[in-house]
């Protein structure tokens, strides 16, 4: 019978099993998937494991923090930060295609882990042993999505699954590979990965930058910020959080519209609120919340954020919308 304990112990063995002597780096995103994947390598090979949370300058406001106060606090884990937020903006310049940007996104994960790696091997002249393997967190919906499941399309390239580049240095560990997220949860769990993280809602690797449809600029991840902080807010103040499975905020940076506010005339963006219901990502519907949480969203949002004029909710489900827009 299936138990999130069998299930926890049968995967350590088995990543113990793949990195034998050898020593692995993780990229810890503050996600649900990464940080079970760590604690998961962490329980195998212990301080041979280093995690790297990249700065991308594609997070939302407080990710960071909360990678280190809750995940570190509750493993101990060895944790490098990076601040790669100018390398990802300059790699990310003059470029609007979804898949393109995804593919970027995915390669300069990859360069910053394998500069991670050279600097942890010289940081310790007693150990000359490189780093070879790289942990992630990929699931089985990833897996289909990005085409490597039988028969399936290619759906999007997810960066830790389709957008690897073809010379990657490492090999890869991907202990959840056959699990769903709800599986996924209760491995945690076991495991001992703080509930604050288990339960949050699923954020994509490529972050905030496959959520501004357009080019990815400094100041348009400003604004995305600013009201993806928003509407977390209030959806968490109206106790809706474990009722959806999560809430893309959407900013369509290269469309206008025309608005009044005070007594001048606007010309701003829309941002799009898409609210989903969902049992594991691979279909979902459109989640139905309440008109003022809505309403206090939409003023919020138009009132605080520059350059944000429109409001608006995506009434689509999965398919034939995917979650996110891009
Ligand atoms: P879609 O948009 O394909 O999203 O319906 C399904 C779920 O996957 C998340 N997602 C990603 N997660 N790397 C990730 O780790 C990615 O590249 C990626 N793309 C989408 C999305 O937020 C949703 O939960």
């Amino acid at each position: 019978t299936w138990t999130a304990a069998n299930m926890a112990e049968e995967l350590v063995e088995q990543v113990r099993e793949q990195i034998g002597e050898g020593r692995a780096i993780c990229g810890l995103s503050g996600g649900v998937d990464s940080s079970v994947a760590a604690a998961m390598v962490q329980k195998a090979i212990g301080d041979r494991l280093t995690c790297v949370f990249v700065d991308h300058g594609l997070l939302r406001a407080g990710e960071a923090e909360q990678v280190k106060e809750d995940f570190v606090a509750a493993t101990g884990v060895d944790l490098v930060v990076v601040d790669a937020s100018q390398q990802f903006l300059d790699a990310l310049a003059g470029q609007s295609d979804p898949e393109t940007k995804r593919k970027i996104i995915g390669r300069e994960f990859i360069r910053v882990f394998e500069q991670a790696a050279r600097d942890i091997v010289g940081a310790e002249s007693s150990s000359e042993h490189p780093v070879e393997f790289l942990v992630q967190g990929t699931l089985y919906p990833d897996v289909v999505e990005s085409g490597g499941g039988t028969g399936a399309a290619n759906i999007k390239s997810h960066h830790n699954v389709g957008g690897l580049p073809d010379d990657l240095q490492f090999t890869l560990v991907e202990p959840l590979r056959s699990l769903f997220k709800d599986e996924v949860r209760q491995v945690g769990l076991e495991l001992g990965v703080p509930e604050a993280i288990v339960w949050r809602q699923p954020f994509p690797g490529p972050g905030l930058g496959i959520r501004i449809i357009g080019e990815v600029t400094a100041e348009r991840l400003e604004i995305l910020r600013a009201a993806d902080l928003i509407a977390r807010e209030e959806l968490t103040a109206a106790g809706l959080d474990r009722d959806i499975w999560q809430c893309p905020v959407v900013l369509l940076a290269d469309v206008r519209s025309v608005g009044v506010q005070g007594d001048g005339r606007t010309y701003g963006h829309p941002i799009v609120l898409r609210p989903v219901s969902s049992e594991d990502a691979m279909t979902a519907d459109w989640t139905r919340l309440p008109y003022d949480v809505l309403a206090k969203i939409s003023n919020r949002i138009t009132n605080e954020v520059a350059d944000v004029n429109r409001v608006v909710l995506d009434v689509t489900s999965k398919p034939p919308g995917t979650i996110e827009w891009e």
